[in-house]
């Protein structure tokens, strides 16, 4: 949520900032701002998205080599171009940018109202900076000590960056609960929310810890204190991410080639792990804690949105498998609601970014609780994969889409690993279905790959639908968070209603809106319960409900049912959330393009969600 970049050095600072700001975009976009500093501070900002604030720039004066710039996702305060940030102190020489909540924002506004400070927006951020100015002015310090002064005063999450007119050769920046990653080049530096707008300059960063303050000088070296006012030492890590990853490619939109991606991203998450030739699996970030898994008496799985499917697959694989209780919960519930955790519980947290704020939160919750926490993430030293005592990374390469497509199939790879791997150590499943299972995993990317060349057919079903109000996504056993995940890339990229539903719940209630209007996707697959899935299509059939099929290759029961059908190849019951996940993403994604809208940016999303 929000986009944060900022340099100092011997280039022009704005086409680094542009750049890098097109880059954070996914993070929000309801507004753009960009501060330059030379002889004097100049901030513009504007409502709507990153190319509407270079359109109003034209003819300004852009100059200045050191400067910071924010992609915004609006918290407090509707999308405008007055709570657009940057937002300047009241004497106009402190500016700053934010990325997060301030808690107590209501309270440090009132005094400071009372001091004769006015503010001009509605939003939190906007008391950060009179509050700096406040400091500086009646303490007469520097404004990185400013900052630390008033950064002990707030409550909530933030990642800021600090530039002020009076230190033209300086930025202050800070973060706690939110992103922050410094890059270091040759007398020059970067400060960003990820690696992104950096990865052409440089490959040596520091990602930045909670609390810690980084003061950054033109030709000097960084140094990083605390909010407590403890020196700690950068450390300097090699950037693992290359330019070609984070462009589009050649397709229309990120979204697009990431689904395309996928036969290379399933296959990176178990390369070095899944040992076809050995017949073993293994996962090194949690060797530590294997026994520990082995022994736990449950394991809760936590997430959001997509990761949360990935993880209800998880459950039932681990279930399945490994025979060991799971719970998926979703993090925003998990973290208020007391739950009973014990010393012998493992805690699995899922997340793309790795910096989701409830999941986050859940994972201080189950470490406060004694358990052991260990994490599935994408995003490489990403919070919550420090936080965690230990994990897998799923090596998906940067998900610049904000609808997320190759990060889930690489989670649910990985967990599909993780199955197995305590299956094989638990004895809990016989060595020769391991093994083909194993051989079965290995061939999945060529699989999907085959399904990716289908994709003429399934526009032609997205043109036929393209139009609906309404759909319905059905499917049972591993086929359920399939059609929770189908339904929820529908209606977030292509604003179509969609409710995903276990298909034998259907008559509980949502059969009631069936008719001849009502679209229903049905992941009727051949493994698994698939005679009582054809009874659940014969029910809406029967209700002229239109039945659009997910079914194996070969089926001709299904075929006949439906009003039209996409085939997956066959594979093990274990590993179809693999694939049909495919065909579902593509039909979201052909209906989203044909009804005009952003896919890459949907409306009101934003890709990382650092607030709760
Ligand atoms: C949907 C989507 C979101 C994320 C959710 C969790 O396409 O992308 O539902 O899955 O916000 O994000 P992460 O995985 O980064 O924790």
């Amino acid at each position: 949520m929000c986009g944060i970049v900022a340099y100092v050095g011997p280039r022009d600072a704005y086409p680094i900032l542009m750049k890098g700001l097109h880059r954070l975009e996914y993070r929000g976009y309801d507004s753009a701002g960009i501060c330059l500093l030379n002889h004097d501070i100049r901030v513009f900002k504007c409502k709507g998205k990153v190319s509407d604030l270079e359109e109003y720039l034209v003819g300004k004066d852009i100059s200045g080599t050191i400067g910071m710039a924010h992609t915004r996702w609006a918290t407090h305060g509707e999308p405008n171009q007055i709570n657009a940030h940057p937002h300047f102190s009241q004497n106009k020489k402190v500016a700053i940018i934010h990325n997060g909540i301030i808690e107590n924002y209501s309270v440090l506004r009132s005094e400071l109202k009372k001091r004769g400070f006015h503010f001009t927006s509605e939003t939190d951020t906007e008391v950060l900076v009179h509050l700096i100015e406040d400091i500086m002015t009646n303490e007469k310090v520097p404004v990185e000590e400013a900052v630390r002064i008033a950064l002990n005063q707030v409550v909530g999450a933030y990642a800021i960056v600090i530039l002020a007119k009076d230190y033209p050769d300086k930025i202050i920046a800070a973060r706690k609960g939110s992103p922050m990653v410094i890059g270091i080049g040759k007398d020059e530096f970067f400060v960003a929310s990820d690696a992104t707008p950096l990865v052409e300059y440089t490959d040596n960063v520091v990602y930045m810890n909670d609390e810690e303050i980084a003061i950054i000088e033109r030709k000097a070296k960084l140094k990083i204190k605390t909010i407590r006012n403890k020196d700690h030492t950068p450390y300097i890590q090699k950037l693992v991410m290359s330019l070609n990853e984070i462009e589009k490619g050649g397709f229309d939109h990120f979204m697009l080639k990431e689904i395309y991606e996928q036969p290379r991203s399933i296959r990176d998450s178990m390369r070095g792990r899944l040992h076809i030739d050995q017949g073993i699996v293994t996962l090194g970030g949690i060797q530590n804690y294997e026994q520990k898994l082995i022994n736990a008496k449950r394991i809760i799985i936590t997430a959001c949105g997509t990761s949360w499917h990935a993880g209800l697959v998880g459950g039932y694989l681990i279930e399945d498998l490994a025979r060991i209780p799971v719970e998926v919960e979703y993090s925003s519930e998990f973290r208020y609601r007391n739950p009973v955790i014990s010393e012998e519980d493992v805690i699995l947290a899922i997340s793309q970014s790795g910096e989701t704020a409830d999941t986050l939160a859940a994972i201080e919750l189950g470490k406060a609780k004694g358990a052991t926490v260990l994490g599935i993430c994408n995003v490489v030293g990403s919070s919550i994969a420090r936080a965690t005592h230990g994990g897998v990374y799923t090596h998906a390469g940067p998900e610049i889409g904000v609808a997320s497509t190759k990060a889930f199939t690489a989670q649910v790879a990985v967990l599909t690993l993780l199955s197995l791997l305590l299956a094989e150590k638990k004895g809990t499943i016989p060595k020769s279905q391991f093994q083909k299972i194993l051989l079965a995993l290995n061939a999945i990317p060529e699989k999907v790959d085959r399904i990716l060349k289908m994709s003429e057919k399934i526009r032609d079903i997205a043109n036929i639908y393209k139009d609906v109000k309404n759909s319905i996504y059905l499917g049972r056993g591993y086929n359920f968070p399939v059609a929770l995940e189908g339904a929820l890339k529908l209606k977030e990229i292509s604003y179509i209603h969609a409710e995903g539903y276990p298909a034998a719940e259907m008559k509980h209630g949502p059969i009631a809106l069936i008719d001849e209007h009502m679209p229903v996707v049905f992941i009727a697959t051949r493994r698994g319960i698939y005679n009582k899935v054809i009874s659940n299509i014969e029910e809406v059939k029967a209700r002229k409900g239109k039945i659009i099929a997910i079914v194996t290759e070969g089926d001709e029961t299904v075929k006949k049912l439906a009003d039209h059908y996409i085939e997956i190849p066959d594979t093990e019951e274990i590993l179809v959330p693999l694939l049909a996940t495919i065909p579902l993403q593509l039909l979201s994604y052909y209906i989203a393009v044909m009804r005009g809208c952003n896919v890459d940016q949907p409306r009101n999303l934003a890709k990382s969600v650092t607030v709760e």
